[in-house]
């Protein structure tokens, strides 16, 4: 018998059901994560050697199925720049002006590994003493600074030596060294690979650890440090690759609203004007995102986009029936995401009493999906890799809000409570984000918040370090998932799976339990 056959009285069988008899077989019951655990299946694959590519739509191939849920305290530049970096995507929220969320995809589309791009800068009139006191402030683990004049014409380098006590009242202009010592190169001929070219600097120059980047006027453009570079080199070697465009740059992603002008209508205009600035910066993918996708307000925004930007990728959403896939993948979406109030911070289902738990719903809307050649990405609701994994069977990729707003990466403050440090997460329907939204994107709107009722809360979560170490994390447990199910790649899972129910004891028995926890798995 071959270890891959069935059992011989087809026990398993009768137990560990495909999707397609699993989930008729509970069609009056919505069904979320925890309800449901997979079958484990024979396996010739280790987990390090599964691929987590997904192809979302044409022109838009992720190397991991994560995302970043554009959320004003998930996703601006630097978490869409850690999301690409690791092979993902960030979604850019909307809730600032429109200005800003054009600069902010910019910085994505501009960055380049291991450039420091805004390099902390002195000025030459400066103290040392002053720069001292920066640095305690503002807690640099560095003590090397470019001095620049009030123009940003580069006219030294503050080298660390000279950041003393004892130098405190002297200016930088008296201690820097001066720009004909300082090693620069032009940006233009930074090349393709700029990284290669600053590592092959740093070994034709010993001793030599910054390297600054200017401009043909010797404007200040960046700074590498052989540190980061040697980092950067030796990662190259990570099993996913950074999520680029054709010319090699990050992939970026940005939120578009259904805006209504003071007559209540679609803005066309304004939506048109807002995506072409933004497709001018090189976005790569728009998400119209909505608490309800299958509305009318939304289908006319997916086919306007869809008419004057045909080759786009767009994002719909959200939606969780079959009707709603239909619906928007009829109109010219891409790919729609499912999800209506499974998020940590909702409260939509508490406030309208809609919404389906997001297993039931994901199903539903991937019968749809296949039917109309669009992709899912499940939307909230994720909190932990097993999540992931059991989404993945259905869909192809995952929205993270709740699991990556603890991250350095992630726009706020870090505050200190009890002796643990916190960042704030909020929903995009709590009366916060609604009111800043309203600000941002109406001006002087007379009504600050343009619903009643909010949908979602003000929360905290506890820092969690860099996206790099979350993603290892949850990357890690999906290709373990794809061992323990034998699937080499995303789709074999969405083939393989195999469902059953759990009950609330078997849910605790997945939990540690009856033991002093020391240390959890992170
Ligand atoms: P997680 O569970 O990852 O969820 O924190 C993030 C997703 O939640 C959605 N979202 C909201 N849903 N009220 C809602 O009902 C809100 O205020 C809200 N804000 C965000 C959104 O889909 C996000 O990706």
């Amino acid at each position: 018998m071959a270890a891959s056959s069935k059992s011989l009285d087809g026990i398993d069988a009768r137990f560990y059901q495909p999707a397609e008899a699993f989930f008729p077989a509970h069609a009056s019951l919505a069904l979320t994560y925890d309800d449901v655990t997979l079958a484990t299946l024979y396996s010739e694959v280790l987990p390090r050697d599964t691929q987590l590519d997904i192809p979302l739509a044409e022109g838009l191939h992720l190397n991991i199925p994560i995302l970043s849920a554009d959320m004003d305290t998930v996703t601006e530049s630097r978490m869409a720049i850690a999301m690409a970096l690791n092979g993902g995507l960030g979604l850019i929220h909307y809730n600032m002006p429109e200005r800003q969320q054009l600069s902010e995809v910019s910085r994505v589309k501009n960055h380049v590994h291991g450039l420091i791009q805004d390099p902390i800068q002195v000025a030459p009139d400066q103290l040392i003493g002053d720069v001292l006191k920066m640095i305690e402030e503002r807690k640099f683990a560095f003590s090397t600074f470019p001095v620049v004049d009030a123009a940003g014409v580069l006219v030294g380098l503050l080298s660390g030596h000279v950041v003393k006590p004892r130098y405190a009242a002297r200016t930088v202009a008296e201690a820097l060294t001066p720009r004909a010592q300082v090693h620069t190169i032009p940006k233009k001929e930074l090349g393709r690979n700029p990284i290669a070219r600053a590592d092959k600097f740093f070994t034709d120059h010993p001793g030599i650890h910054k390297l600054l980047v200017v401009d043909d006027q010797d404007h200040l453009r960046g700074l590498f440090t052989m540190s980061d570079v040697e980092r950067i080199t030796q990662e190259r070697n990570a099993q996913f690759k950074p999520a680029g465009d054709p010319h090699h740059r990050l992939l970026c992603g940005a939120a578009v609203s259904a805006t209504r002008n003071a007559l209540g209508e679609l803005d066309r205009d304004r939506i048109l004007a807002h995506v072409g600035a933004l497709v001018e910066r090189g976005v790569d993918v728009v998400a119209a995102s909505t608490a309800h996708g299958h509305s009318k307000g939304v289908g006319e925004t997916v086919k306007l986009l869809r008419t004057a930007f045909p080759k786009l990728p767009v994002i719909a959403g959200n939606v969780t029936s079959a009707a709603g896939v239909e619906f928007l993948a009829n109109c010219g979406a891409n790919v729609v995401k499912v999800g209506q109030g499974p998020g940590s911070i909702c409260t939509t289902r508490i406030v309208a009493g809609v919404g389906i738990p997001q297993l039931t719903a994901l199903y539903v809307c991937s019968r749809a999906a296949q039917k109309h050649g669009v992709t899912l990405l499940a939307d909230g609701g994720i909190t932990k890799s097993g999540d992931i994994v059991k989404a993945l069977t259905l869909v192809h990729g995952v929205i993270c809000g709740g699991l990556l707003a603890g991250c350095t990466e992630a726009p706020g403050e870090v505050m200190e409570i009890g002796g643990k440090l916190y960042k704030q997460y909020r929903g995009m329907g709590s009366m916060g984000a609604m009111r800043a939204g309203s600000a941002a994107r109406y001006g002087h709107a007379p009504h600050p918040t343009q619903k009643v009722a909010a949908e979602g809360i003000e929360a905290l979560k506890e820092v969690v370090g860099s996206v790099d170490r979350v993603l290892a994390q949850l990357i890690g447990g999906i290709q373990s998932g794809l061992g323990y199910l034998g699937a080499v790649n995303l789709a074999q899972l969405r083939e393989k799976a195999l469902y059953i129910r759990v009950s609330p004891a078997g849910m605790r028995e997945a939990a540690p339990h009856d033991v002093v926890e020391l240390k959890t798995g992170a």
